[in-house]
């Protein structure tokens, strides 16, 4: 059984000896059939080619692949086409093209001089509260003073608008989205594109090419921190992440039950395979406090004390059910934020300190 990650991760390192030459990246690796390998490699030189094409198929042999496909392009950024001309990156023949990040270098939040911290969100499964912590925590960063960001890239399950109760759409200004902006944080989904099934600014379910796009065509501003809703599971968003923000660290959600903890592992195993440094795990639903003050563990107990040990990472907080104390009727209504002065509200501050320690150190 090969997968993308491990195609990805045999042909990198095959090529490695290559790269004296230039940049040498890869795109579109697929896996058919757990199999059989094929991609498109960027950026050899034509005298390189066919031994550095011996040394990808006998890494990719060595790996579990039975057969190898390789298309040798040039190493330029994406087609012209697929961009408008407002992202059009300068100097798209620098540095390394990676996958569906190629041409995007330039582009001012992702080099590596931006400052921007990123900060994936994931988890094995789905309903931990993935989404509640990646809202909480943005809300809370705000609330510290950071200039925030949220990327809602579960493109086809985006739930951030009604989380935080957002009801305007994204302007368009010179062909940039101006992200949707509240509680302190910016915030862009595909939820805002998506009305009555009818995309308006993009079409067509290509997952890596909508993440490029929530770089390429948004007028982000300047950010101190871009938090990303990560689909559950292991998927190839996570794949297109890596190599769009190699640099982003990750936070994992997991709820306090064993089997729970043991699923998000995969995540964790997920992210170490991508290089992204686990910042910490969330355990979510931890406990709920009963009207006499007693924590009773309604879902179990350790799942995230467990997981934080297996994955060598810190267990930055174990969050109550609970849900939030908000009204309809109150101005700034969300579903999901909790408000700074309730007990879920202050242990998202405290996260945002633990995440502030971390990432600015
Ligand atoms: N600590 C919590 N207490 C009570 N309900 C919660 C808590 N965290 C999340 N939820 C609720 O659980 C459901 C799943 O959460 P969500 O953030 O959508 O999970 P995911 O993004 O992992 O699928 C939502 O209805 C959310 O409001
Ligand atoms: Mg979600």
């Amino acid at each position: 059984m090969l997968t993308r990650i491990e195609a990805l991760a045999a042909a990198e390192s095959a090529a490695a000896p290559y790269m004296a030459e230039g940049a040498i990246s890869f795109r579109d690796v697929m896996v058919k059939e757990d199999r059989h390998v094929s991609m498109t490699v960027l950026g050899a030189s034509a005298s390189a080619e066919r031994a550095l094409e011996a040394a990808l198929r006998a890494a990719l042999a060595a790996a579990g692949a039975e057969t190898a496909h390789f298309r040798f392009r040039a190493g330029e950024g994406a087609p012209a086409a697929q961009q408008p001309a407002a992202a059009q990156p300068q100097a798209a023949a620098s540095g390394p093209v990676r996958g569906h990040g190629a041409g995007l270098e330039a582009h001012p939040l992702l080099s590596s001089s931006s400052g921007v911290q990123f900060i994936a969100v994931a988890s094995g499964k789905g309903g931990v509260g993935k989404s509640t912590v990646t809202v909480n925590l943005a809300v809370a960063l705000a609330r510290k003073g950071k200039r925030v960001g949220i990327i809602d890239a579960d493109i086809y399950g985006f739930s951030v608008p009604d989380m935080m109760g957002i009801e305007d759409r994204p302007q368009i200004v010179n062909e940039r989205v101006i992200p949707i902006e509240k509680f302190g944080v910016r915030v862009m989904s595909m939820g805002f594109f998506v009305e009555d099934n009818a995309p308006i600014v993009w079409r067509g379910p290509m997952l890596g090419k909508m993440l490029r796009n929530f770089f390429a065509e948004i007028e982000w501003g300047e950010l101190d921190y871009l938090l990303l809703d990560l689909p559950p599971g292991t998927g190839d968003v996570a794949l297109d992440v890596h190599q769009l923000i190699p640099q982003s660290k990750e936070i994992i959600v997991t709820t306090p039950h064993a089997t729970a903890a043991f699923v998000a592992a995969r995540a964790g195993a997920m992210a170490i395979k991508t290089e992204h440094e686990i910042i910490g795990i969330i355990e979510n639903m931890s406990y709920f406090v009963s009207k006499s003050g007693e924590h009773e563990y309604v879902f179990g107990r350790g799942g995230g004390a467990r997981l934080a040990e297996s994955l060598n990472a810190e267990l930055m907080a174990q969050i109550p059910l609970g849900a939030p104390d908000n009204h309809p009727s109150e101005p700034d209504f969300s579903p999901s934020v909790y408000k700074a002065d309730t007990e879920n509200g202050r242990i998202y501050l405290d996260i945002a300190d633990r995440v502030i320690a971390k990432c600015e150190a």
